[in-house]
């Protein structure tokens, strides 16, 4: 559909946006997988987006800070758990973008600095603790600082958690256009099923936006690192809606999205046994590395589903690899 993709073009770079990223980020075909699942297996390299160590956060937040700066925005503040890689992105976009950044964690006080705790404090962040709690409550402490930081003349921004905002969500519709033209230039024309991990569904929302103007008859599988299927189907119906507005095109159907809470295992950001082994298994069959608290859960609903034979095999599976590998530097790991 060249006249749908030239459109969509046309429509998001009507839109303020920051370069952040060097695009397209490579897609990998993963041989030794795809033999042994019996799929045509790619991996989309989104944790290969150039800084602050890669992630989906970079193409939410090429929208967001544009309009920040446009703004006159000089301090960014945002929220996440204490591992949270969307914090750490933000920390370096800030630094790459010469603005203060202040991060709000929903977290315990944690002295020992590793994984994103230590890259968010190598990129200069200030990092506030606030205690296991509720967003809400963490929100009103960043409304309140960003009104402090103002009447001290500076202007602060609190980007919501996940970056999960309309324009935010319009990066991954940018990606799912990126995507459809590789696959077209490898003669892969194929019914697609794209796999990606959800927490706040944005990243799923913004491909959902994307399939639906660019090939509808894509299957997109959410496999959930937090949320239960009911509230991330809803929250990825949202951003698929809001984003859709910003572009000014219909809200997407959602009868091809497939949502899956079985793979979360003890909660969020907890390791499972079938996540830690997918990400052992990728690694060493692939030299790739995912994380656990996301994409290994992720890659673990796809080799579930594989084996189960509910994945097409007819047209190219693609696991949108999000990011998060600073994760894998704070767990303890079977050594064998
Ligand atoms: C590595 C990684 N993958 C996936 C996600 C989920 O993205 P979204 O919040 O857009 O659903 C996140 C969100 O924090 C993430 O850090």
């Amino acid at each position: 559909m060249p006249s749908q993709l030239s459109q969509i073009r046309r429509l998001i770079s009507s839109l303020p946006r920051t370069s952040l990223i060097s695009l397209p980020t490579p897609l990998n075909r993963v041989d030794r997988m795809s033999a042994e699942l019996g799929l045509d297996l790619w991996i989309k390299r989104d944790d290969l987006t150039g800084i602050g160590c890669g992630g989906n956060k970079l193409r939410k937040l090429e929208f967001i800070v544009a309009q920040a700066r446009e703004n006159g925005i000089d301090t960014l503040l945002t929220t996440g758990g204490a591992q949270s890689n969307h914090a750490r992105l933000t920390a370096a976009v800030a630094a790459r973008l010469g603005m203060s950044c202040e991060l709000y964690l929903n977290a315990e006080p944690i002295s020992a600095r590793e994984g994103n705790l230590l890259l968010d404090t190598l990129f200069g962040a200030a990092i506030h603790f606030c205690g296991i709690t509720d967003y809400s409550v963490i929100n009103d402490r960043m409304a309140s600082r960003v009104e402090e930081l103002e009447r001290a003349g500076h202007k602060a921004l609190a980007v919501p958690l996940g970056g999960a905002t309309g324009p935010g969500t319009l990066g991954y519709v940018v990606a799912f256009a990126e995507l459809h033209e590789q696959l077209a230039a490898m003669g892969r024309n194929g019914p697609l099923t794209v796999v990606v991990s959800g927490g706040t569904g944005s990243t799923a929302a913004g491909l959902l936006v994307g399939a639906a103007l660019l090939a509808p008859q894509t299957r997109l599988l959410v496999v959930s690192a937090s949320w239960d299927e009911d509230k991330l189907k809803h929250a990825i119906r949202s951003c698929a809606l809001e984003a859709s507005q910003v572009l000014g095109v219909a809200a997407p159907a959602a009868d091809r999205l497939i949502v899956s809470d079985r793979h979360v295992g003890p909660g969020y950001a907890q390791t499972s046994e079938e996540g830690i082994a997918a990400v052992l298994r990728v690694a060493r069959s692939e030299g790739i590395l995912l994380d656990t608290t996301y994409t290994g859960k992720a890659m673990s609903g796809l080799i579930a589903s594989a084996e189960c034979g509910t994945l097409n095999s007819d047209g190219p599976t693609v696991f949108l690899h999000t990011g998060g590998t600073p994760d894998v530097f704070t767990r303890r790991w079977p050594v064998r």
